[in-house]
C-alpha cells in the first residue's frame, strides 16, 4: 500500500454499473418467440452499443439497441431470461444498465453493407438510422421465415434492403450469403455484420474476397456477464474483450 499507486478505488468509480428503473411501454409481436418491446426510457446510444435488462430474481442479459429514443430492443425466446422478457406486459418494471461497448460515431467509406442474420438484425438499425444522411445504406438481412423479420420498413427509409429467407417465404430463397450477387460493392465498401457464429465465418469469408479487414466489423454474441470490462468472460481467443473493445470489432 505504502508504494502502490492507490487509484483502483477512482477506477472503479469510473465504471458505470448502476442500473435504472423503468417500464414496459410497448410490446410488438414478431412471431410466437421473437417480441420488440420498446421502455419508458431515451437513451443516447452510439450505433453498435448495447444493454443490460434486469428482471430481479430471473437474470440480466445483454441486447443490442435497435433503437434509442425511446429504448426499443428485440428478443428472440432461447431460455429462461428472453422467456420471462417476452412475457412481459406494458407497465410492467425493468431494470436497465448501458448502454455499453464501443460505439461508432465516424466511418470513413461512403458505402456501408448491413449484414444482419436474425436477432443479430438489431445490432444493426442503429448504423442505417445515423448514418443515412451521410453515407449509403445497403441492409442484407437474412431470416429463417418472413414471420420474423422486423423493421423492414425503418431500414427501407435508410437505403435499399434486400431479403433472404430459408423457406423463401420472402425475398430470396436461401441464406444472407445469396444476396451478395445482387449488390456492387468496391474495395472501399465497409461490411457490418451482425448475427450467429455460422453466418459471421459465412460472410466474412465473400467480405475478404472484396475488401480488406479494417472494412469488415462484425459482432458475434459472446457470454457477457459484466459488460465493462473486469470479468473477461467475454473475451476472444486473443483476450479482446467483446463488450468493451466490441461487440462490433
Ligand atoms: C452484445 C450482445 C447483444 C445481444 N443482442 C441481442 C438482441 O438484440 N436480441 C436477442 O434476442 N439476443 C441478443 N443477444 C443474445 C442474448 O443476450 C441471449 O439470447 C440471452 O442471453 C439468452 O438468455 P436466456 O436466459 O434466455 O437463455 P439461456 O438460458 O442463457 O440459454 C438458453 C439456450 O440458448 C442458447 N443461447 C444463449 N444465448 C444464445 C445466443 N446468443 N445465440 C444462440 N443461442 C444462445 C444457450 O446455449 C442455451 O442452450 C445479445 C448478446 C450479446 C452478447
Ligand atoms: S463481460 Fe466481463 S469483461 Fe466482458
Amino acid at each position: 500500500m505504502e508504494t502502490g499507486t492507490r487509484i483502483a478505488d477512482s477506477c472503479l468509480k469510473e465504471i458505470q454499473m448502476q442500473h435504472v428503473r423503468t417500464q414496459v411501454t410497448q410490446i410488438q409481436h414478431v412471431a410466437d418467440d421473437f417480441k420488440i418491446i420498446s421502455f419508458d426510457l431515451n437513451l443516447n446510444s452510439l450505433a453498435g452499443q448495447f444493454v443490460f435488462v434486469w428482471l430481479p430474481g430471473v437474470a440480466e442479459k445483454p441486447f443490442s439497441v435497435l433503437d434509442d429514443n425511446p429504448l426499443t430492443i428485440a428478443v428472440q425466446e432461447r431460455g429462461k431470461c428472453t422467456r420471462a422478457i417476452n412475457e412481459l406486459k406494458a407497465g410492467d418494471p425493468v431494470y436497465i444498465r448501458g448502454p455499453h461497448g464501443t460505439g461508432f460515431t465516424k466511418l470513413s467509406s461512403h458505402h456501408l453493407v448491413l449484414v444482419g442474420g436474425g436477432s443479430g438484425i438489431a445490432g444493426l438499425y442503429l448504423f442505417a438510422k445515423h448514418f443515412a444522411s451521410t453515407h449509403k445504406i445497403t441492409t442484407l438481412i437474412g431470416t429463417k421465415d418472413d414471420n420474423h423479420i422486423f423493421y423492414k420498413k425503418e431500414f427501407e427509409q435508410c437505403g435499399d434492403v434486400l431479403i433472404a429467407t430459408e423457406d423463401g417465404s420472402l425475398g430470396k430463397k436461401g441464406f444472407v450469403t445469396e444476396l451478395f450477387s445482387d449488390v456492387c460493392f468496391d474495395r472501399e465498401t465497409q461490411f457490418i455484420n451482425c448475427g450467429p457464429l455460422p453466418m459471421i465465418e459465412a460472410v466474412t469469408k465473400i467480405e475478404s474476397q472484396i475488401t480488406t479487414g479494417e472494412h469488415i466489423l462484425s459482432s458475434i454474441d459472446y457470454l457477457t456477464m459484466c459488460g465493462v470490462g473486469i470479468c473477461g468472460t467475454c473475451a476472444d481467443s486473443h483476450g479482446t474483450r467483446s463488450c468493451v473493445e466490441g461487440p462490433f470489432y
